[in-house]
């Protein structure tokens, strides 16, 4: 009999949601019997899970497929995938670049990709196959069972309505669409009899959350997830500041598993290109959310993302960017220089003289980025010879026995330990601060 499993490589680009994407991919092929390897030399299928937010996330990807394709030669079994968010915007144009691709798959089609695969396989088929867009995405996919781990990202939406002037998310999402709360309460409790003590809940405007079936609205939601017995800490990315509102504000006074530490990505601080991004808030709102929250929790933790170069902004505009920083003291940012995406509005403004110079805008991120290291100096260094209680999440990326765990401000502390500490809570005495980690041992 024929085999049709093989080595499944799979690389991801971009946001949580396609690193989400990518573990419950893995999961999906494990259980069609393929094998996914963790070494691209050792593949036999390469699956790209790509992103489309920047031209550099796009080009790198097609970089990465046009040498992995070169495999073909030397071995006629290998297959290139182009998954994830360049599938839904490139579709078959990506063939004019890559004529040798054996798949082109959106995100909304997660769920079939064993199956797309398995037929192609079968058929010996070496036609490219491109897979179209459902309406409705299959958010049952996500109660696949995964591996054991202390902390989990829950997709609760699809896509995106707000068609910001910049972003291309609500092409390569499609429109929004909010996960049955029944299918994401089922995932955590799984989770968490499975060992997950922290979720952090997805979306392009989490707060925005809300199930028709239910009648569940996004605070709602956060209820009924804090009520899980065993699950202990929660979070989530990203809210949008034009849905904040009074309930999600005392969801942190009255949800104790709420971590204070919050993303809240204000793109700019002027609020002429904020219209002009069509953010749907003002700076001003930005500064009574921030306040709200530090009424609660004087020291939240409160990240950002920031474009520099918005087609259009001024000096002056981005002089008030740099005031926001400075007033409210990110502690933590994503600053990005903006890169036109086609078909967006913002992108015909850029063809025009409204168009920001690179070397401004290496200049605009650079002072930002100044400005953040100071920011994320001093808020480090308040955790300087304290205990902080850290979830314990695995190993860290250098040195021999040496783990990471991440205390309720989302900040990463590394210590020396041992395997059987990942998912425990460890009480850390900080020894050392920097704008990017914290040092410290076991009390
Ligand atoms: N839904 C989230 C953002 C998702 S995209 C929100 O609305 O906040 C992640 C980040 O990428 C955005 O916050 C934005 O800062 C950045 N981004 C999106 N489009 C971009 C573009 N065309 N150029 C540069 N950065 C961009
Ligand atoms: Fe993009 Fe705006 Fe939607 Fe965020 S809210 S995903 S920036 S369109
Ligand atoms: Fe990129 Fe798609 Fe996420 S464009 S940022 S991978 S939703």
């Amino acid at each position: 009999m024929a085999d049709f499993h093989r080595r499944i490589w799979i690389k991801t680009y971009g946001c949580q949601m396609n690193m989400r994407d990518s573990e419950t991919l893995k999961a999906l092929l494990q259980e069609a019997g393929h094998t996914v390897v963790e070494n691209e030399a050792e593949a036999e299928i390469a699956l790209l899970n790509t992103c489309s937010i920047r031209d550099l996330a796009e080009s790198k990807a097609i970089g990465k497929a046009g040498r992995l394709l070169k495999n073909k030669r030397k071995n006629a079994r290998y297959r290139v995938g182009i998954l994830g968010c360049m599938a839904s915007r490139q579709k078959e144009q990506l063939l004019k670049v890559l004529p040798d691709l054996d798949w082109i798959i959106p995100p909304q089609k997660l769920s079939e990709v064993p199956e797309i695969i398995r037929k192609t396989l079968e058929n010996d088929s070496h036609k490219c196959i491109i897979a179209g867009i459902p309406e409705a995405f299959e958010f049952a996919c996500y109660e696949q069972k995964l591996p054991t781990s202390p902390c989990r990202f829950v997709p609760i939406q699809q896509g995106c309505n707000m068609r910001c002037s910049y972003c291309i998310v609500p092409t390569t999402r499609g429109e929004q669409q909010n996960r049955p709360r029944s299918s994401i309460l089922h995932e955590i409790q799984q989770a968490v009899a499975d060992g997950v003590k922290e979720v952090t809940l997805l979306g392009q405007i989490v707060n925005a959350y809300f199930d028709k079936t239910s009648s569940t609205n996004f605070t709602e939601l956060l209820h009924a997830i804090h009520a899980i017995d065993g699950l202990e800490r929660i979070r989530f990315m990203s809210p949008h500041p034009a849905f904040f509102n009074e309930g999600l504000i005392q969801c942190y006074a009255e949800l104790p598993k709420l971590c204070p530490s919050i993303h809240l990505p204000v793109q700019s601080g002027s609020n002429r290109i904020l219209e002009a991004m069509r953010r749907r808030y003002t700076r001003e709102k930005i500064l009574q959310i921030v306040g709200d929250l530090r009424k609660i929790h004087p020291k939240i933790a409160i990240s950002t993302d920031i474009i520099v170069g918005f087609p259009g902004e001024t000096e002056e505009d981005f002089q008030q960017t740099y005031d926001l920083f400075d007033a409210i003291g990110f502690d933590m940012a994503y600053i990005f220089k903006y890169s036109p995406r086609p078909t967006t509005s913002a992108a015909e403004q850029q063809k025009t003289d409204l168009g920001v110079s690179e070397s401004v805008k290496e200049a605009c991120n650079q002072r930002l980025l100044s400005l953040l290291t100071h920011y994320s100096t001093c808020y480090n260094q308040q955790f300087l010879h304290t205990t902080q209680s850290i979830l314990v999440e695995g190993r860290a990326h250098r040195g021999e026995n040496r783990f990471l765990g991440r205390n309720v401000y989302n900040k990463k502390i590394i210590f020396t330990g041992t395997e059987d500490l990942i998912g425990t809570f460890q009480a850390i005495y900080i020894k050392k601060t920097s704008s990017s980690v914290l040092e410290g041992d076991i009390v």
